[in-house]
């Protein structure tokens, strides 16, 4: 079993989106897999109810005890991914605290990238003190055909976390499927799926 966080104390920056649609490829690689909600504001679990349960389960654990909460539900899954919370720094901790691997979701600003430097000093003390724990940014809402801008580039580097090479792209697939309670492997936009799933094998590499 493999713990996933997808994490950043920004609001909107995608954690919710890519929870649930690389949860979901996980999924028909024929993974079992659950998604913990960790965000107080449950948006994970609007999303479930609006499936009526019926694509992946979805368990809300939203205290910052999640580190303890999640060993009770974890058996018998592949990969239990958590969908972090904005702004709640226990919450992060936690959440952390429980991860093998974290997924950083952030909008090609350096605004946006600043604004995750919290989580990325916890990530660095986690690993300085040994914990096994891998960590990346994903690029998410990118405007398609743009090459990140240069000073995105200088504060990934200056991270020292790495990115992984598939991108999010803005795209309305991504808003409308999870509105009527679906993915975007759910509607017709083949980039959307291929960008998902190109992430997911990223991720594979590091399993
Ligand atoms: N790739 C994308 N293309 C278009 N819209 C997107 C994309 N990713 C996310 N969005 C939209 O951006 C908004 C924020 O996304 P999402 O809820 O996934 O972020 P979040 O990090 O979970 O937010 P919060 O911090 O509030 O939990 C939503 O309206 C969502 O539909
Ligand atoms: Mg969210």
């Amino acid at each position: 079993m493999k713990t996933i966080a997808i994490l950043n104390q920004k609001g909107g920056s995608g954690k919710t989106t890519l929870t649930i649609n690389l949860t979901y490829a996980l999924q028909q690689d024929g993974y079992k897999v659950l998604i913990v909600d960790s965000d107080p504001q449950g948006s994970a679990r609007d999303w479930n109810n609006e499936t009526e349960g019926a694509i992946i389960p979805v368990i809300g654990l939203d205290r910052a005890s999640l580190a303890t909460d999640i060993k009770a539900v974890t058996n018998g899954y592949d990969f239990v991914i958590i969908d972090g919370a904005p702004q709640l720094s226990t919450h992060m901790a936690a959440a952390v605290k429980s991860a093998d691997i974290i997924l950083i979701p952030v909008k090609p600003s350096s605004l946006d990238l600043w604004a995750s430097s919290d989580l990325v000093e916890i990530i660095k003390q986690r690993q300085e003190i040994g914990a096994n724990l891998q960590a990346a940014f994903v690029v998410s809402q990118a405007i398609k055909n743009t090459n990140l801008a240069d000073e995105v580039v200088k504060v990934l580097a200056e991270y020292e976390l790495p990115a992984f090479n598939s991108q999010i792209i803005n795209r309305v697939a991504y808003a409308s499927s999870i509105s009527d309670g679906k993915t975007v492997f759910h509607t017709g936009d083949k980039n959307a799926q291929k960008e998902i799933n190109n992430i997911k094998q990223e991720l594979l590499q590091w399993v």
